[in-house]
């Protein structure tokens, strides 16, 4: 079987989704810029058009704020029929934004599409240097409790509605939310999204936040939810680990503050570890207990260059319980649902992380797997959003941005397979 029609196929869904000077994650569903989407739009780009792979990064960092956070949506044009809007978010800034930042793998990103090309990239990533060093002394500074990633808001996980959340959103009162009317059940069927009562929980922590004032101290000190998420830890790592190679690419004196957070992460990563259950998990910091979730966030661990052989057992017994890989949740939780919204889809471009991240490690054999398989789910069902790993049919929204960009330069037989 040849796949060059599918590379064809994702170029021209990147070419579809681009908006100028930034890609929607898909039109219709998702109309502005998300901001690790972008990241992944960049590195797809980087394949066949390097210009307009650093422009998409660019654009996202114009739109940082001052105190060094990188929005998880921009709000570049008026879309009114779109749910949550900037309205809701009410955070004054030009363009608006959203108020919560979102996976930071543009690090990692920007020096993928450097490494692409170094000669076209040098200037480019060197404008984009101070942007990415202050977005994560942003993190460090707000997200990072006891040396551990945390997150305010489940949107800002990028794994917007994992079980991962439950324990802490239960606390949410929602009495103050009132009518509202949602609109990604009219792009995708309501069982393939979250429910009623989730979406109102997720609007009550925005409407919290936002009558803080987006204050990161009275955030941190009285949010109904903080937890500790083992997936933005160990992407927050990986993009140290590449911000550490950039600064030192550059000769910029920053490398030891780098380098101490790296340590620091690598140190606390250990605090993930579920004993019980075996494998790392998430942490309900206001509980102070793990939420007892086997994600596919667990098996980060190897993207963030730990070479850790830990995670490798359940790795292949998931594996071996599905068609396509990886599960966003263990298939023998009890609340699997290989169709609904990160309880249970794969999501090809979390795919593209954790089998990178196996190659670098050297487990070669799990990584061919992955990679394969995502090819199979891709070539089989199409460039949905996600699909389930049982039988692969396709979920979310279609035409996929990210889908297409890990097309490009990790599924298909012509990519590279990693960074
Ligand atoms: C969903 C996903 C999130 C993504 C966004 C746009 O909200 O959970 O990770 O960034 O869609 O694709």
């Amino acid at each position: 079987m040849t796949y060059e029609h599918l590379d064809e196929e994702a170029r021209q869904i990147l070419r579809d989704n681009d908006r100028g000077s930034y890609t929607v994650p898909t039109s219709g569903l998702y109309p502005y810029q998300w901001n690790w989407d972008s990241a992944f739009a960049a590195w797809g780009f980087s394949t066949f058009d390097n210009n307009r792979a650093w422009v998409e990064l660019e654009t996202l960092f114009a739109s940082q704020w001052e105190d060094g956070m990188v929005p998880h949506i921009i709000f570049h044009r008026q879309v009114p029929e779109y749910f949550p809007g900037p309205d809701v978010w009410g955070v004054e800034h030009t363009p608006p934004t959203s108020g919560i930042s979102q996976p930071p793998i543009a690090a990692t990103m920007a020096r993928a599409v450097y490494e692409s090309d170094k000669a076209a990239g040098r200037a480019r990533l060197e404008g984009l240097y101070e942007g990415l060093l202050n977005w994560h002394r942003w993190f460090m500074r707000a997200r990072v409790t006891d040396g551990l990633c945390c997150v305010t808001h489940p949107w800002e996980s990028g794994r917007d509605n994992a079980p991962d959340w439950d324990s802490s959103m239960a606390n949410v009162d929602t009495s103050m939310v009132g009518e509202y009317t949602r609109r990604d059940t009219s792009h995708v069927n309501n069982d393939m999204r979250p429910t009623k009562q989730q979406y109102d929980q997720y609007l009550a922590l925005l409407y919290f936040s936002r009558d803080c004032g987006w204050d990161i101290d009275t955030i941190n000190e009285k949010s109904p939810l903080r937890v500790a998420d083992p997936g933005m830890h160990f992407m927050l790592l990986r993009a140290h680990r590449d911000l550490l190679w950039i600064a030192q690419e550059f000769g910029k004196p920053d490398g030891a503050e780098i380098q101490g957070w790296i340590d620091s992460m690598v140190e606390s990563a250990e605090k993930f570890w579920n004993a019980d259950g075996g494998y790392y998990d998430s942490i309900n910091m206001r509980a102070g207990e793990f939420t007892n979730t086997l994600s596919c966030a667990s098996f980060y661990c190897w993207y963030a260059g730990m070479d850790d052989t830990r995670m490798i057992p359940h790795l292949e017994r998931i594996l071996a319980a599905v068609k396509y890989p990886v599960p966003s949740i263990d298939p023998e939780a009890p609340g699997f649902d290989h169709i609904r919204y990160w309880r249970g889809p794969l999501w090809c471009m979390a795919n593209s992380q954790i089998g990178a991240g196996l190659a670098e490690m050297g487990h070669t054999e799990l990584a061919e797997k992955v990679r394969l398989g995502t090819r199979a789910v891709i070539a089989d069902h199409g460039f949905a959003e996600y699909h389930s790993p049982v039988d692969g049919t396709p979920a979310g929204g279609q035409h996929f941005t990210w889908t297409a960009a890990v097309w490009l330069t990790f599924a298909s037989p012509q990519a590279k397979g990693g960074f």
